[in-house]
């Protein structure tokens, strides 16, 4: 069966009803997502620009020499180009994507901008434990490159065991990774609830594809994108409010959704500089060094490994 199908399945027989993230990102989703970041409100993407923009020299200096990069989740790789002219004889881009389509798309732009680069781009989803498409070899200098506020997406356990992870299986030396900040709640839930309803059009998305790849038939209507800031947990959490009683089916499987019965969607985990070293250091990396912006909304980390 299929591992979307499957997901799916379960999520939506809890009590609780959820579903991760990462199936926002189909082509389409992908798209979307790319619309948000040039909203207004979301003040992450520009905000994590600046600050690679401002760093370029010392980020690049901290890369170092014939730097292999590896970016997982690279979505629509404009980061990297920031400071890729910088680099010392960079050896190799490997962005890596749960949406094989868009980053092999988006990759073909990449190559007619920077033809000296060897890029080579694969569909990958990171957050299953699934054999690395590409060979690593440990003694390259292996890069990770991992901003956009990705690692958000995780619950703590699971970040520390997803930087472990960057140190066992890809044999990183070093990680350049963006975190959003904790910050005053109203600038977080618009960021995450725009006027324009394009997060909502994402939100909704994840209903679409099961529609689309799975034959379901759920009324897309029949949902209400809600953003909702959870201050214990530090976390943006995205949900679909069902307006009325539904019965949805999919492949074949019925499933009973109750009016006001929320669908939880997404995980986005703000953070402290403080929170983010906790973090960094109990999956076994030390911060090297944070550039953040002036008014404190972003962070953008080299971690060294802890020895
Ligand atoms: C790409 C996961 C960092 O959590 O801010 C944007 C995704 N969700 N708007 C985020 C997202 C809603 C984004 N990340």
């Amino acid at each position: 069966m299929k591992l979307f199908l499957q997901e799916v399945s379960l999520g939506l027989s809890k009590k609780n009803k959820k579903l991760n993230s990462k199936w926002f990102y189909d082509f389409y989703g992908s798209k979307i997502f790319e619309q948000i970041t040039n909203l207004e409100e979301y003040y992450l993407t520009r905000t994590e620009r600046k600050i690679l923009q401002d760093n370029k020299i010392e980020i690049a200096n901290k890369i170092g020499t014939n730097a292999v990069i590896i970016e997982p989740g690279a979505g629509d790789i404009k980061k990297i180009g920031i400071f890729l002219d910088n680099l010392d004889k960079p050896k190799k881009y490997i962005p890596l994507d749960i949406s094989d389509n868009y980053i092999t798309k988006i990759a073909k732009g990449f190559k007619k901008k920077f033809p000296n680069v060897a890029i080579t781009p694969k569909g990958y989803d990171f957050s299953k434990n699934n054999k690395l498409p590409f060979k690593i070899n440990s003694s390259e200098n292996i890069i990770i490159f991992f901003p956009g506020s990705t690692i958000g997406n995780f619950e703590k356990n699971d970040a520390v065991k997803f930087l472990k992870m960057l140190k066992s299986k890809f044999k990183a030396k070093k990680i350049i990774i963006g975190a959003d900040l904790v910050k005053d709640i109203p600038t977080l839930i618009s960021a995450y609830d725009d006027k324009k309803g394009v997060t909502a059009k994402f939100n909704k998305n994840i209903l679409r594809r099961i529609n689309i790849e799975l034959g379901g038939d759920i009324n897309l209507n029949f949902y209400k994108h809600l953003a909702v800031y959870n201050k214990p947990k530090k976390r943006i959490e995205m949900r679909l409010k069902s307006k009325r009683n539904n019965n949805i089916r999919i492949n074949g499987s019925k499933y009973f959704i109750k009016k006001n019965e929320e669908i939880h969607t997404e995980n986005s985990h703000k953070y402290t500089i403080r929170s983010f070293k906790n973090l960094a250091n109990e999956a076994g990396w030390k911060i090297n060094k944070t550039w953040t912006d002036d008014k404190k909304l972003f962070s953008v980390h080299c971690l060294d490994l802890a020895l």
